[in-house]
């Protein structure tokens, strides 16, 4: 497994525990010896004791060493960082083509290359081209095998999958392909064999579904503010067909991530590039962006339209809850805006507030629960939804507040629940 990373973590311990023996390789000398001391680089619940549990039972082990554990694989996974091209928008793809090289240099006998990390159309071919050409003795097969987990749920997802897409164009792949995923196979996870191209598709095409079907409902909730109507029934009400379904329904402050904005960026250019522009998923796009810095004029309004000067309280700053992950965090524009706006923020998350730190204004001050958040605030503003903050003490925290305002950009809470408790209470596309 080459690339120590979120996916690349997950997928090997994950890989290990159905009783394969992997290696995870990883550049960073630093990570490595952390890993190999039992210490995981991010926040998985669940990760630590499968990798501790896996490395103890002598299936996975960590290395920096690249040649001698490629020189043995049956099967290599490519699971680097493809992060978006400054500038461009496209992925960059240096880190999976300079593993191509390695790799090349390294194979011995019949092996299967995969790519894991999320790359476009046609990086399969390019892989198995860098392969012959550093290296014509090189017998591979080149798959493409992309990632569906989600973070926070990485491992219930890999382990329960709703499908396993391979891509390939070489037959001798789909054995050990299937060797590797057989207790899934065993289970009846669907196994979507396809061709390499197609493969590579689905990944973002999936992923451009998903943001498109969150930004549809936020723009639902939006018209739901303006005639009356509850977003959260117009969700359930149209989620129970079959043929939409009730998931990536809930309206919110705009998606987020490392996955999310950084696909539908690089699906919106491999289509113009192509001459076929996906214009759904450009609107997409441009629809997310500017919901952010909505989010932050619906806090304004709910101070009576001016935040100069005073104390807002903002609740989660991770992109979700279960995460310490800050790509992309609506909280980081939302926070932004507020502070341009002359308000002064505290924020409190029960995971991210270290990796958040560098990244926001140095005026930010952190609090280490929400009813320290709210001691003096002028407003509390839910942005992310972790369950921590699902049943907070309404009263307790009214109490603490200089002015009793409730933005809940996750609709946690109900309109009567904090009326009840005396909040002037603003929510997401619940007008009625
Ligand atoms: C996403 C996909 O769900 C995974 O299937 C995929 O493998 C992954 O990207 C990836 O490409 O690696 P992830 O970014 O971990 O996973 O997070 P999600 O749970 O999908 O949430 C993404 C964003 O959408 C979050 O900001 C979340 O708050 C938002 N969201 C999600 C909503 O606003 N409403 C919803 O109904 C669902």
């Amino acid at each position: 497994m080459i690339g120590s990373g979120y996916v690349g973590l997950v997928s090997g311990a994950c890989f290990a525990d159905f009783g394969h023996s992997v290696v995870c390789i990883d550049k960073d000398v630093k990570k490595i010896a952390a890993l190999e001391q039992g210490q995981i680089p991010i926040y998985e619940p669940g990760l630590d004791e499968l990798v501790a549990e896996n490395v103890k039972a002598g299936r996975l082990s960590f290395t920096t060493e690249f040649a001698g554990p490629v020189g043995d694989a049956d099967v290599v996974f490519i699971a680097v960082g493809t992060p978006s091209r400054r500038g461009d928008g496209h992925a960059d793809l240096s880190y999976v083509y300079a593993v191509a090289r390695e790799i090349a240099a390294a194979v011995t006998g019949f092996t299967v290359v995969v790519t894991k990390s999320t790359v476009p159309v046609g990086t399969g071919d390019e892989v198995e081209r860098i392969i012959r050409e550093t290296n014509p003795a090189a017998d591979v097969a080149v798959v493409s095998n992309p990632e569906f987990l989600r973070e926070g749920a990485a491992i219930a997802d890999f382990k329960k999958p709703d499908r396993i897409v391979v891509g390939l164009e070489d037959e001798r792949a789909r054995e050990p392909m299937v060797e590797v995923y057989r207790p899934l196979y065993l289970n009846y996870s669907p196994i979507v064999f396809t061709s390499r191209r197609s493969s590579e598709l689905i990944k973002y095409a999936a992923n451009a579904f998903l943001a498109m079907k969150i930004t549809f409902i936020n723009e639902v909730a939006d018209l739901c503010e303006q005639v009356g109507a509850d977003v959260q029934a117009v969700s359930r009400g149209i989620g129970l067909d079959n043929r939409i379904g009730s998931k990536f329904l809930h309206a919110g402050p705009g998606y987020g991530g490392s996955c999310f904005p950084k696909d539908t960026l690089a699906l919106v250019k491999t289509a113009q590039d192509h001459g076929s522009p996906i214009r759904l998923i450009e609107t997409t796009v441009a629809i997310n962006d500017q919901r952010k810095r909505a989010m932050a004029r619906k806090v304004i309004q709910a101070c009576g339209g001016d935040v100069r000067g005073k104390l807002i309280a903002v609740l989660g700053l991770t992109f979700k809850p279960r995460t310490d992950d800050m790509r992309e965090a609506p909280s980081l524009a939302i926070i932004q805006a507020l502070q341009d706006a002359g308000a002064r923020i505290v924020a409190h998350d029960p995971v991210g507030m270290e990796a958040a730190k560098p990244l926001l204004d140095e005026r930010v001050t952190y609090a280490a629960s929400p009813y320290d958040a709210a001691a003096g605030a002028n407003a509390l503003v839910l942005v992310t939804e972790w369950d921590q903050f699902r049943a907070l003490d309404l009263g307790r925290l009214k109490s603490a507040m200089e002015t009793p305002v409730l933005v809940d950009l996750r609709n946690v809470y109900s309109r009567e629940d904090a009326a009840r408790h005396g909040f002037s209470y603003t929510s997401v596309g619940r007008g009625v």
